[in-house]
């Protein structure tokens, strides 16, 4: 029987699909391994069901040759080399479709937490400081028929966009291509990045991380945005510069941040935290129960394509290696 390793405990339906085709071993803690442990612990399987925490390169394919794919519990892949996987023969898979809604839907969730003070709010009356309706308290930022700007429009991107509709918003969009059905759809307009954040009141951030993306948002960026500007990113911490991030915040220049992910998680910028203008939530985009149970099964689903049916999934990222 095949051996497939996965490396942190995840939703029950793809680990039972699992169990019907291999001899499964979950790591059992709740922690990630180091890359040392990892590497020494999947040699001899011949499939791993990593987490987007687990580093994927050249030195894992090299150690454990064994090992035909790495399903990638993720949509996002910039943990795992790809182009390298696929010069040794190594199958990639990650979670598409799984998570759109829900990472759309947490997006949504900071951008109303930090337009309108949620969290300090919470504290206040947490702390027993609630001393009744103000006039003039937590006053914050309106949504509807505002601006929003997209940065990706992919599927997240794109089913976040859907959702501004009801705001009634006008919708400004960069993508490394023009997507006129999707501009049908949502009326969005097609801008190029400095074009968009002089006018936009709202930046969401949907696109990969990858090279070109690298601080796309940095101290340049940031400083043409409005005053009155959220920026939010539920995509990878190190598209947004988050040292840069934290001086527009504080001077603020711009108004206010969600985030859902950091540049060097789980280290935040020092200080980023005591902000009041800024939502942190803890890489949660994807954390609802549907969902995560969804990325489970198509995760299993993959490794019992690739390794028992001799099949190649749709979400192979390097279908070229069959
Ligand atoms: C989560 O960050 C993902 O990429 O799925
Ligand atoms: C991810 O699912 C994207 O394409 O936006």
């Amino acid at each position: 029987m095949k051996k497939v390793y996965v490396t942190r405990p995840i939703m029950e339906a793809g680990i039972n699909l699992l169990k019907e085709h291999f001899e499964v071993t979950v790591q059992p803690e709740e922690r990630d391994l180091t890359d040392e442990e990892f590497l020494s612990t999947i040699k001899g399987y011949d499939g791993v069901l990593t987490m987007l925490t687990n580093k994927v390169d050249e030195n894992t394919f090299k150690t454990a040759p064994s090992v035909k794919v790495f399903a990638n519990y993720a949509v996002g892949f910039n943990n795992i080399d790809v182009d390298t996987a696929s010069d040794y023969g190594v199958a990639i898979t990650n979670t598409p479709n799984a998570l759109t809604m829900a990472t759309a839907e947490l997006a949504w969730a900071l951008l109303f937490a930090a337009s309108r003070h949620i969290i300090p709010s919470d504290k206040l009356t947490r702390a027993g400081k609630f001393t009744g309706w103000d006039p003039l308290g937590f006053l914050g930022q309106p949504i509807s028929g505002k601006k929003l700007g997209i940065i990706g429009v992919g599927r997240i991107g794109s089913a976040f966009a859907r959702m501004a509709k009801g705001f009634n918003m006008e919708i400004h969009y960069n993508s490394p291509s023009r997507k006129k059905d999707f501009e049908k759809e949502t009326g969005a307009i097609y801008e190029d990045l400095y074009e968009m954040l002089p006018k936009v009141d709202f930046l969401a951030i949907h696109c990969p991380y990858n090279l070109s993306t690298h601080h796309l948002i940095g101290e340049k960026e940031l400083a043409l945005m409005k005053p009155n500007a959220i920026l939010i990113n539920t995509a990878r911490g190190a598209i947004i510069d988050e040292a840069e991030l934290y001086k527009a915040l504080k001077q603020k220049s711009i108004y206010g941040a969600g985030l859902d992910v950091y540049e060097n998680e789980p280290e935040i910028y020092p200080g980023l935290t005591n902000l009041d203008n800024v939502v942190t939530s803890s890489h949660i985009g994807s954390g609802t129960y549907d969902s995560r149970e969804a990325m489970s099964l198509l995760a299993a689903k993959s490794i019992v394509d690739i390794l028992i049916n001799n099949k190649i999934p749709e979400n192979c990222l390097n279908k070229e290696v069959f």
